[in-house]
């Protein structure tokens, strides 16, 4: 795990502390698993986020990619900040390589974006509504090079602008917001974004792309004139994304110490 995910580890660890003493035996993830074998785990997990969140913004950042992360392989963590379903438990296993081959690329096409998530059962509304996470968080100039001085669909001056801090040469770990209007903030401005050509990542802006695909334009679209119905659409998205596969039950574990398995 990469080093900046160290504080996401000391919440995780403390939390996994009390989680520890579950026992059930659920196959599925419910909203009210720990009422009742641990009925302090939220109120817990809820201030303690909270206060890492006031001393750093982008800690939930780390922690909404981790998730989605989570879920698309198999990199283990019990739930957070998206407090939807919970009981998911830890997996004994994963490799750099399943990472590799399951998580979409940021150099993908459209339709390779759209296959990618079907395998894991998501459709297209799903792919647009989940990739409004980049309204929050950072990237390093190497995830996004390639984009700004060669993408065509680019707003000129935006490239221009973030050529500034990401030169042809050199500088690939210098970091730029992945919304860069409002990026702490949650909420629409990354689809406003990719209306005006200025999204960050070439995948971003595969999604509303000279009319590429209607249905993608029209939802890019919606979300740009009503954020309502995208914090609507990305609960209803997350939760799907969460139910992918979970490890419930007697599968997987409960670490004692996140960063290792037991
Ligand atoms: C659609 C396909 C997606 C691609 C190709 C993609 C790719 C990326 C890349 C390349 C980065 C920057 C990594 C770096 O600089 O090392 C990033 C950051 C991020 N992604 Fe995605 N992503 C996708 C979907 C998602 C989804 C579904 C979520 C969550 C629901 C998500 C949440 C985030 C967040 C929050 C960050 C910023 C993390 C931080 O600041 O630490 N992404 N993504
Ligand atoms: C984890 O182990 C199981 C059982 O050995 C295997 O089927 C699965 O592919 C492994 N998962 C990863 C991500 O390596
Ligand atoms: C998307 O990328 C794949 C793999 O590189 C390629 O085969 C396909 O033709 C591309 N699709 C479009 C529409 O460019
Ligand atoms: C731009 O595209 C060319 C040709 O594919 C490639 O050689 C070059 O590395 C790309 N430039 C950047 C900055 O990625």
């Amino acid at each position: 795990m990469a080093s900046h995910h160290i504080q996401y580890f000391i919440v995780l660890l403390m939390a996994t502390l009390f989680i520890t003493i579950q026992s059930h035996s659920h196959a599925k993830l419910t909203p009210d698993f720990y009422n009742d074998v641990c009925p302090q785990a939220l109120p817990i997990i809820k201030s303690i986020v909270s206060q890492k969140l006031n001393f750093k913004p982008r800690m939930g950042a780390h922690l909404l990619r981790l998730h989605f992360h989570d879920c698309f392989v198999n990199l283990g963590g019990p739930t957070y900040w998206y407090e939807v379903l919970l009981g998911r438990r830890d997996a004994r296993n994963t490799t750099k390589e399943a990472a590799e081959l399951y998580l979409p690329s940021q150099l993908f096409n459209f339709s390779q974006l759209v296959s990618n998530f079907k395998s894991q059962g998501l459709n297209l509304k799903d792919l647009v509504t989940l990739s409004g996470a980049h309204t929050i968080g950072m990237a390093r100039c190497s995830t996004f090079k390639d984009r700004i001085y060669n993408d065509t669909n680019i707003d000129p001056n935006f490239a221009i602008s973030l050529q500034q801090n990401c030169p042809i040469k050199g500088g690939d770990d210098n970091m730029e917001a992945l919304d860069y209007v409002t990026p702490e903030k949650f909420d629409n401005s990354y689809y406003k974004n990719l209306v005006s050509k200025k999204g960050l990542f070439h995948s971003d802006q595969e999604l509303f792309n000279n009319g590429i695909d209607c249905e993608s334009d029209m939802l890019v679209e919606l979300y740009s004139g009503d954020s309502n119905v995208f914090a609507r659409n990305f609960g209803t998205s997350m939760i799907k994304m969460g139910n992918i596969k979970p490890l419930t039950g007697i599968f997987g574990e409960i670490r004692t110490d996140c960063t290792k398995v037991n």
